[in-house]
């Protein structure tokens, strides 16, 4: 299966200074268990934000040659991340930033968005065109956390949509090189 997992703060942000607006370890935490053993689609800049990356994890990027930490893959297109992060057998996650979001969601059949009931401030928004009001929700769990920056209880909406027909990835070879 191909999914997405996200957070996004009531205000639509998702990033700030090549991290998360938020201070949540228990989110972190739910996005940490979720992905483990998955094969993860990133972008280059989510990429260079992780301090510990699992294997077998395709990085999408447009640079020749980015020297990456063991175990992960240059992919110079989201079709072609998927697409070899299909091919190793694997739970597949698309794991962000935003214009990764942006791509893959189409090709997923689900999205893990946990919904953060406070604004923060931020500079990457959750793409608008992601059409998840579309989409069927079949989990809503809701937890309270204190965030650390801020000292304040907020509320996490854990939810799972599943999107009815996603599209099927093109035909192609499910090597990072094909
Ligand atoms: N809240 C959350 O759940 C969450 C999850 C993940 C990330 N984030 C945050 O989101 C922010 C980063 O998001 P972002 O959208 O700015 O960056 P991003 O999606 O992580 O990475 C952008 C880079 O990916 C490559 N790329 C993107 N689309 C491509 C395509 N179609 N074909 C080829 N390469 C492509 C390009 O790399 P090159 O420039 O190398 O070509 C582009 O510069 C950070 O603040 C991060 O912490 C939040």
């Amino acid at each position: 299966m191909i999914a997405a997992i996200g957070a996004v703060a009531s205000n639509g942000m998702l990033g700030l200074d090549g991290w998360l607006p938020w201070d949540i370890p228990e989110e972190l935490a739910y996005f940490e268990e979720t992905v483990a053993g998955a094969a993860l689609v990133i972008g280059r800049l989510t990429y260079e934000s992780m301090d510990v990356v699992p294997p077998d994890s395709f990085v999408v990027s447009n640079q020749p040659g980015l020297t990456l930490l063991p175990g992960c893959v240059q992919v110079d297109s989201v079709e072609k991340g998927l697409l070899t992060a299909t091919a190793t057998g694997k739970d597949v996650f698309v794991i962000g930033g935003a214009s990764i979001y942006a791509a893959a969601w189409p090709y997923c059949q689900r999205f893990y968005l946990t919904r953060i009931g406070m604004p923060f401030a931020g500079d990457t928004l959750f793409p608008e065109s992601i059409p998840l009001e579309r989409w069927k929700v079949i989990s809503d769990v809701r937890k309270t956390y204190r965030e650390r920056k801020s000292g304040r209880e907020v509320e996490c909406r854990f939810l799972q949509y599943e999107q009815p027909h996603p599209r099927q990835l093109p035909a192609g070879d499910p090597s990072p090189a094909g």
